[in-house]
């Protein structure tokens, strides 16, 4: 079997990682990869935008799945134009990844089938938002549209700050057309948790829960980034936040994207706030987060392969999902400056450290192979160093020693990943 794999970060190098183990598969390729990718597929020199190309690849050499990584490329349509060509393809249709790529989208979705999200309004023109600001309640949330990598929402503290939001994502066009409309959005409080889940069009199956960092510093501070660190499971998905919201969240969601003629088949990624209130929607995403799935997959249990296969065909309801009983920690070493501005091609240390470990495992994210064949830096978020333990504090030391064996030029890194795991017991 050949598997093509849409994608360059930590997670297409978990998927990788997890791809290889299926005995069926003989051949991986990943689009466009990076240095830690080709040490177990073949990294082609096309773009994950580049539909056509992609697929006339897939056609010519006679890829039996291909399964896209990035936000981007779903949003934009892959699967459609994949499913045109008779090539299969695990992730949704445009018209079901709009539950990401539209914030105004997944927010009416919600209020229409009473998914317990956050409250809103949804503008077209500035100059009624601002005027709604004058009246609401302070902090409150600004919400660019569209796929802004993560960095449209702005947590405004008065109606100051709120006026120069609206300047920056509707008028300045900060996130280009991702800000042609906004979503003005109710403050929540509570702790964040991640969890993702595979889905068939009919049936959700959620994998373990996960938690992020996305700040770039320690204690929560400076700016956002793609994330800087994750742990699995959260002490704080307890078995009543996943009763609640498996009754209010998951399936509805996924009946309310087939009521609208939108079956979901791939993974959705529901970002949740844990509020005073109960567990709300604070985002969708329709693909694996990264770096979740670098701490969700290693403790899968199944054959990544064949549950992506079984969404495709409609079976997950036969897939008898399972995550091991342990945790797992990823702390994401990164070059200095991100997420501003930062150098690359420094030379990678240590990475032969990891090889062949089942318990510990660098999931490359921005890197390259120099013209001597070096592993260099090629990104902000360079590694995720990731490791399991029998429980979170194991995994959290243990990863943290893993982080020692590799080493960069102008590398840093959050030295507080997991610090939940320590309130969690408070
Ligand atoms: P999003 O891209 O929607 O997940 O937002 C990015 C981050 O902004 C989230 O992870 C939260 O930390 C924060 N955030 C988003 N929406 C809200 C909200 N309604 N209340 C409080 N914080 C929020
Ligand atoms: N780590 C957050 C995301 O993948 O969106």
């Amino acid at each position: 079997m050949k598997v093509l794999i849409v994608g360059s970060g930590g997670r297409e190098h978990a998927i990788a990682w997890a791809v290889k183990k299926n005995p069926k598969v003989d051949k991986i390729y990943c689009a466009p990869g990076n240095a830690g990718i080709s040490e177990i597929a073949e990294c082609l020199p096309i773009k994950a935008m580049e539909f056509d190309k992609l697929a006339a690849f897939a056609k010519e050499n006679a890829i039996d799945l291909t399964i896209v990584g990035m936000d981007d490329p779903l949003v934009g349509g892959i699967v459609d134009c994949f499913e045109e060509a008779g090539l299969r393809v695990f992730g949704p249709r445009k018209n079901a990844a709009i539950l990401e790529g539209s914030k105004a989208f997944s927010k009416e979705l919600m209020k229409k089938y009473n998914i317990p999200t956050a409250g809103y309004e949804t503008f077209d023109d500035p100059e009624k938002a601002l005027e709604f600001l004058k009246t609401a309640s302070f902090p409150t949330v600004l919400k660019a549209d569209g796929l802004a990598l993560g960095k449209g929402v702005l947590i405004c503290q008065n109606l100051e700050e709120a006026v120069a939001g609206v300047k920056e994502i509707m008028q300045d066009k900060k996130f280009g057309d991702a800000g042609n409309r906004m979503v003005i959005e109710e403050f929540m409080t509570g702790r964040e948790v991640s969890v993702l889940s595979f889905c068939d069009g009919k049936t959700i199956k959620p994998m373990t829960s996960a938690q992020d960092h996305k700040r770039a510093g320690d204690g929560d501070t400076g700016l956002n980034t793609g994330g800087m660190g994750t742990f699995s499971p959260s002490p704080f998905y307890t078995e009543e936040v996943d009763a609640f919201c498996k009754a209010n969240i998951y399936q509805r969601t996924v009946d309310a994207m087939a009521a609208e003629g939108r079956p979901f088949v791939g993974i959705i990624f529901f970002g949740l706030m844990l509020t005073p209130d109960g567990p709300k929607v604070l985002e969708y995403n329709c693909r694996f987060g990264d770096p979740e799935a670098q701490v969700v997959i290693p403790r899968m249990e199944n054959d990544l392969v064949e549950v992506c296969e079984a969404c495709i065909d409609g079976k997950l309801a036969d897939v008898d999902l399972k995550f091991a009983d342990n945790a797992a920690v990823c702390v994401v070493l990164a070059s200095d400056g991100y997420p501003v501005s930062y150098k690359k091609g420094f030379p990678i240390k240590g990475l032969e450290n990891f090889a062949g470990s089942e318990t510990e495992f660098v999931f490359h994210a921005g890197t390259a192979k120099n013209e001597n064949g070096e592993t260099v830096t090629n990104g902000g978020r360079v590694l995720g160093v990731t490791a399991l333990g029998e429980n979170l504090k194991a995994a959290r030391a243990n990863a943290y020693e893993a982080v020692k064996k590799v080493t960069f030029e102008n590398a840093f890194c959050r030295s507080d990943i997991g610090k939940a795991i320590d309130e969690a017991e408070m």
